[in-house]
């Protein structure tokens, strides 16, 4: 079995971009691979949470995995700041870090360009402390969106460097998997731009019916074909591309052909999508209820997972330490 590792970001709750870009596919891999999947509580640092916040974001999401199906009986589920191996990997790849591949990033560039009052070094580094994430337990495979390609491409450059400046052949280069399948990447509502955390377009996983309906009646469309098999806009090719995703392949035709030939109402389409997006959602929406009223159960699940992720942390741990030269006494 290979071994798997993944993480999410614990700010705000969990969208329909979350849930069909990563969670879908944890929940299938759990059974066919060795998989480590964990909250990056640390990752959401760089965006400076109130410290009233953070663990109630924590706990959020820990439920939200837990309701969508990730099982800790098959799974190790943790949380990244229970394992203090992440942070220590994460200062040694960073001797081996460069400002200028850094500052390069995309996902850095875009944060700069957003928010330029707060470029910290922990957004700087962010991607080391991914490859940390993923190099700590030597993972092969990492299921993400298309939006972390570029850092699980750093990671294979850490991964392959650590490698060639201690000539061991230690660390596998990951690779992003999903089955082989084409990465998902969920467009928002507002009309252009993946769903987002913060960009206030997103539908989440703990939303309630009426509020799905609300949110999707809201969407962002044209003013309609006018010409037989115009091209498709892309605020409308936005919700089809969401209604592939939750809606039965013969709904999705249908609505194409009704835009083909202009019949098409917006209206009809929306309402259908929104009773889509409802059958995937709600009984997940019910789970997350139930879960996170139930904190004996949440401290069983993280402290077995933290047990488990530290044994495979401190192994690697170990062996970096003395691929690097560090000796007991
Ligand atoms: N950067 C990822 C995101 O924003 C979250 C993440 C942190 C992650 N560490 C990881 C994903 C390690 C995969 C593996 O979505």
């Amino acid at each position: 079995m290979e071994t798997v590792v993944s993480g999410i970001r614990s700010t705000g709750n969990l969208h329909l971009g979350n849930y069909f870009g990563a969670l879908k596919n944890f929940i299938e891999m759990q059974h066919h691979n060795h998989c480590f999947f964990f909250i990056a509580d640390f990752h959401m640092l760089t965006t400076h949470p109130h410290p009233d916040d953070l663990h109630g974001n924590v706990k959020q999401v820990l439920s939200e995995y837990l309701a969508a199906g990730l099982d800790p009986e098959v799974a190790t589920i943790y949380r990244q700041s229970d394992i203090h191996e992440i942070p220590e990997l994460y200062l040694l790849i960073n001797m081996n870090a460069y400002i200028g591949e850094l500052e390069r990033t995309a996902s850095f560039k875009d944060k700069v360009r957003k928010n330029p009052e707060n470029v910290n070094a922990g957004l700087l580094t962010y991607p080391v402390l991914m490859a940390a994430d993923i190099m700590i337990h030597r993972a092969s495979k990492v299921p993400v969106g298309k939006d972390q390609e570029q850092h699980l491409e750093m990671t294979r450059k850490y991964a392959r460097r650590f490698n060639t400046i201690y000539n061991v052949d230690y660390f596998p280069e990951p690779v992003p998997y999903n089955f082989g399948r084409e990465l998902v990447k969920i467009p928002g509502l507002d009309g252009s731009g993946k769903m987002g955390k913060s960009e206030g377009n997103g539908i989440f996983l703990c939303d309630a019916p009426e509020v799905i309906r609300k949110k999707v009646m809201k969407a962002v469309t044209d003013t309609g074909p006018t010409q037989p098999n115009s091209p498709i806009s892309e605020p409308v090719q936005n919700i089809f591309t969401i209604m592939e995703v939750v809606s039965a392949p013969d709904t999705l035709s249908y609505f194409k052909e009704k835009y083909a030939d202009c019949s098409i109402r917006y209206g009809d389409l929306k309402k259908q999508l929104a009773e889509d997006i409802i059958k995937v959602i709600s009984p997940i929406g019910e789970r997350i209820k139930e879960i996170s009223a139930n904190d004996a159960y949440l401290k069983k699940v993280v402290n077995e997972g933290a047990e488990k992720a530290r044994v495979s942390a401190q192994k690697t741990l170990y062996d970096v330490r003395e691929a690097m030269g560090f000796k007991p006494f």
